[in-house]
């Protein structure tokens, strides 16, 4: 299969279905213009974000990982009022540009953002973050996804739902024993979720104008 398909389907779904209000490509033109990486998700993922906060009416939503605030966007918009999007950046430029496409978006008062490694921010936030969100959305440095995973464990209630990015990479991700640091932290990550009894997993395979990827979706049990 052709990844001229891929991209064409992509582009073909995100016009009839994703429908996303300009500040969001705005925010995508301008992450692109600014030298950031376009490692942001793919706008059909960002909706399915947006529709998986809305369908469970989540207030409280933490995303590690920001770069240009493009998902934190998405997951901004879908927010119930009162509602916040908590997001961990270590980049001080990513939060700063991002700071600014959040801003644009009219979404400001629905996001904070943390500066710093997202390790460290977790921890110091333990007491504070227990039980407390309703939605984590996991998408930063991947050797770091099996610490993340288990806060995001910790820092959820019963019926929280956990979304982690790119657990496919090319299928990379069968590589057992593979060095990468990135590929064993996401193997360690699903080890994790398969023997955490406090949840239920699954994982799909995408493929996009973004190539060959994918995602896993995990529940904590009421
Ligand atoms: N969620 C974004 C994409 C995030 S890309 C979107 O879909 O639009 C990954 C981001 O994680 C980058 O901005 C990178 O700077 C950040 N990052 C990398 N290591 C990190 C760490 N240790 N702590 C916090 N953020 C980190
Ligand atoms: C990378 C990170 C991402 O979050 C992503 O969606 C794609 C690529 C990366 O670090 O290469
Ligand atoms: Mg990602």
């Amino acid at each position: 299969m052709e990844t001229r398909t891929w991209v064409e389907v992509e582009d073909y779904f995100t016009d009839q279905l994703v429908r996303q209000d300009k500040p969001f490509t705005d925010a995508l033109k301008r992450q692109d213009e600014e030298g950031l990486p376009n490692i942001n998700v793919p706008s059909t993922q960002g909706k399915l974000l947006y529709l998986l906060a809305k369908m469970i009416r989540a207030k409280d939503v933490l995303e590690i990982g920001t770069l240009g605030g493009y998902s934190t966007m998405w997951l901004a918009k879908a927010v119930a009022d009162g509602g916040k999007v908590t997001s961990l950046e270590v980049n001080p430029r990513h939060a700063k540009i991002s700071t600014e496409n959040i801003e644009r978006a009219g979404l400001s008062g629905r996001v904070d953002i943390i500066v710093g490694a997202a390790k460290d921010t977790m921890s110091r936030m333990v007491t504070d973050w227990r039980g407390r969100f309703d939605l984590v959305f996991i998408d930063a440095d991947k050797e770091n996804n099996p610490v993340y995973f288990d806060n995001a464990v910790e820092f959820a209630r019963p019926g929280s739902i956990i979304v982690v990015d790119n657990v496919v990479r090319n299928g990379k991700v069968l590589l057992d024993g593979d060095s990468e640091p990135s590929v064993v932290g996401t193997r360690l990550l699903i080890e994790h979720a398969s023997r955490d009894a406090r949840v239920e997993s699954t994982a799909i395979q995408t493929v996009s104008g973004k190539g060959y990827d994918g995602f896993m979706v995990v529940r904590v049990k009421d």
